[in-house]
C-alpha cells in the first residue's frame, strides 16, 4: 500500500475546504486514485467536521494535525484526540516540526499526545526530522531517533502507524535531500521498527519531484503540504507513486 497524505495546516476557508475534500472524493469514486494508494486529508480542525461530512463513505481517510494527551479535561484551546476520533477520523499527525519547533512542543510532550491519539483508536502520523543545522552537523539520524523512540513505546498492540520523515529545512522551502540521503535515514527508521511501520517522506513534495521520489528503496508515500492544497496537484502526486 502507498500513502499520500496531505496536511492542510491552518489554510482554506471552510468552502475551499470543503470543495477540496469533494474534488479528492469524486476523484476517487470515478476511479482516479488506485486501490493500492491510500489519501488521507488532514484539515484545520474547525473544518474537520464538515470535510469529515464530505468524505463519509469515500475511500478518502482524513484525520486531525494536533490533538492533546488527554480524552477530556481542563485544556483551553486543546482537542481531544476522541473528539477527532467521534468524527470518523482514523488518524492523526503527531509531532510534525511545526509543533516541535514553532510550539516547543518536547519529546515527551509529543509521545504524550502520541498516546492519547493511541488511546482514541487514532493512529498516528509519527513525523520526525532535523534541522538545516541538524543535518550540516551530520546528526540527523541521532535526532530523528531521539523523536521516534519514545513515540514508539506509547504504540498499543493492535497500533497501525506511520512515520513521516520530512527534514525540517525541506518544508516549504522547495530544496529536497538527495535521493540517497532519504533512503539512508528511511533504512534507519525501517531498521529501528524491523520493518513494521511504513516510512513517508515529506518535504517539499510536488507533482514535478514526485516521480523521483517514489522511486527511493523504502518509501511508502508522502505527506505533502502546500501541493496538497490544490486537488489536481495532489492527485498527479498519487498517480505518480501508484506507479511504482
Ligand atoms: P510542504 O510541507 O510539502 O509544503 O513542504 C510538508 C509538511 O509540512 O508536511
Amino acid at each position: 500500500m502507498k500513502y499520500v497524505f496531505g496536511n492542510w495546516k491552518m489554510n482554506l476557508s471552510r468552502s475551499e475546504a470543503v470543495t477540496l475534500a469533494e474534488a479528492l472524493s469524486h476523484a476517487a469514486s470515478g476511479g482516479r486514485v488506485s486501490a493500492q494508494t491510500q489519501l488521507a486529508v488532514f484539515p484545520p480542525i474547525c473544518w474537520l467536521d464538515a470535510v469529515s461530512a464530505v468524505l463519509r463513505g469515500s475511500s478518502v481517510e482524513f484525520g486531525g494535525q494536533h490533538s492533546h494527551s488527554s480524552l477530556k479535561g481542563m485544556f483551553t484551546g486543546e482537542t481531544s484526540p476522541a473528539m477527532i476520533a467521534e468524527l470518523g477520523a482514523k488518524w492523526c499527525l503527531v509531532g510534525h516540526s511545526e509543533r516541535r519547533r514553532t510550539f516547543g512542543e518536547s519529546v515527551l510532550e509529543t509521545a504524550a499526545r502520541c498516546a492519547g491519539a493511541v488511546n482514541a483508536g487514532l493512529q498516528p502520523v509519527i513525523c520526525v526530522g532535523e534541522s538545516g543545522t541538524e543535518q550540516t552537523d551530520g546528526h540527523t539520524v541521532r535526532i530523528v531517533l531521539e523523536q521516534l523512540r519514545p513515540c514508539l513505546a506509547a504504540l498499543g498492540p493492535t497500533t497501525k502507524p506511520l512515520i513521516a520523515y520530512e527534514p525540517v529545512w525541506s518544508i516549504g522551502t522547495g530544496r529536497l535531500p538527495t535521493n540517497d540521503q532519504i533512503a539512508d535515514v528511511t533504512a534507519t527508521l525501517h531498521a529501528e521498527t524491523g520493518g513494521q511501520i511504513p516510512v513517508l517522506y515529506g518535504g517539499s513534495v510536488t507533482p514535478d519531484n514526485a516521480r523521483e521520489l517514489a522511486r527511493i528503496l523504502g518509501v511508502s508515500g508522502f505527506l505533502v503540504g502546500g501541493s496538497s492544497l490544490d486537488a489536481d496537484k495532489f492527485l498527479k502526486i498519487a498517480a505518480e507513486i501508484s506507479d511504482k
